[in-house]
């Protein structure tokens, strides 16, 4: 299985702390990153997710100072950022922008923030659709209301996350990153439903890993046509009275179906459907029908494939070398799509086995490698002792 690396990311976030800032670090932050296992392009249509978080996380050694500034530096990609606070200004790294950009979203909250300096590392793959990105934003969120003692309110701190992505990076997502990692549960998925932010914890049957397949790809065309799925997904909505997709039905849809353009009828079949599939997954899970939650996975990669349009030949490719193994149980793309990750549901006894096998497919039908982590469901954002 591929291991993040020789050096551990809390180790590396702390070791970069000390080379960097000098002396011990006062706190450790780690916030994970998540695969989601079915509903996909469902949260902003105010749908259902099922995600976890995962045993990958970003990470922050770090120290109050007294002095009204924030100083930030890279262990994995060196750069250092370096801000005064409450006057945030565009500019410096790029990942920084997420730094700056929850600083700036709890400011516009109404929260006041002290400095501090810190290092921040993680294992999370970087745009593979794992969220790389909400793991940093809820890791700097967390540090921050540990070092101004702010009161950690696991949806409001989610939603001033998603606002730094949204309105500062510029980013359109919606809250299932952020939610998940704030709110993940060790041994569960959450059932989340995105209009009333209830979630729902969902014991993951025994006997069966939660396995990342990374495609190696990653595609920049996402951003553009995520924004353009919104808009689809809200134009269906709007078309037909509802104040978003999760008011739809399948039936609803097949009375509208000439009137709607071809492209956003699937574009909303996708979600209406999908939205039944994550709320049947969960029941599934729950009664411990691993086998009936890996057929709604295929059929929901199906759905993307065909319907939503996100998926991608490598992504097809890899569900299609880990769907072609024994042991899968269902397979598909996770995330936003165009590249980065698909997910498998995959009985255990053999996951080497079925890594290498899924690494052979793979590398015969692209020429690429994939690399393949299981993951296990951990828990949401936390201070950890140093
Ligand atoms: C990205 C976004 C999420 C969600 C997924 C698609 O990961 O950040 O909010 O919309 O795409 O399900």
């Amino acid at each position: 299985m591929d291991s993040p690396g020789p050096r551990a990311a809390p180790d590396r976030a702390a070791d970069a702390f000390r080379a960097q800032c000098g002396g011990e670090p006062a706190l450790l932050v780690r916030a994970p990153g998540r695969v989601n296992l079915i509903g996909e392009h469902t949260d902003y249509n105010e749908g259902f997710v099922l995600p976890m978080a995962i045993d990958r996380a970003a990470w922050i050694a770090l120290r109050p100072r007294v002095e009204r500034r924030v100083t930030v530096h890279a262990a994995d990609f060196g750069g250092t950022l370096d801000f005064a606070i409450p006057t945030i200004e565009k500019g410096g790294p790029a990942w920084g922008e997420y730094v700056k950009g929850v600083a700036w979203s709890l400011i516009e909250a109404g929260h006041t923030l002290a400095g501090w300096e810190g290092a921040v590392a993680g294992d999370v793959p970087i745009g593979a659709g794992l969220s790389s990105s909400a793991a940093l934003e809820v890791a700097v969120a967390r540090g921050f209301a540990a070092v101004a003692g702010l009161a950690w309110e696991p949806l409001a701190m989610a939603r001033i996350a998603q606002r730094a992505e949204n309105d500062w990076v510029g980013v359109p997502c919606g809250i299932m990153d952020q939610l998940v990692s704030i709110g993940g549960v060790a041994g569960q998925a959450l059932l989340i439903d995105c209009r009333t932010l209830e979630i729902s914890p969902v014991p993951l049957p025994a006997g069966v890993a939660v396995v990342v397949l990374d495609t190696g790809t990653r595609r920049g065309v996402a951003a553009s046509a995520y924004q353009e799925r919104r808009e689809q997904c809200q134009q269906a909505a709007r078309f037909l009275g509802a104040a978003s997709l999760r008011d739809v039905t399948l039936r609803d849809l097949a009375r509208a179906s000439t009137a709607l353009s071809e492209t956003t009828l699937r574009r909303a079949r996708h979600v209406v459907a999908e939205n039944e599939r994550a709320r049947l997954a969960a029941e599934a899970l729950r009664r411990g029908d691993a086998i009936e939650a890996g057929l709604l996975m295929n059929a929901s990669h199906a759905s993307l494939k065909e319907d939503f349009e996100v998926s991608s030949p490598e992504l097809d490719a890899i569900v299609a070398a880990s769907r072609s193994r024994p042991d899968c149980l269902g397979a598909r793309l996770t995330g936003a799509g165009f590249g980065g990750c698909a997910v498998a549901l995959v009985r255990e006894g053999d996951l080497e086995g079925f890594a290498t096998g899924v690494r052979e497919g793979y590398r015969s039908m692209t020429g690429r490698e994939a690399r393949i982590y299981v993951c296990a469901a951990a828990a949401g954002a936390e201070l950890v002792p140093v």
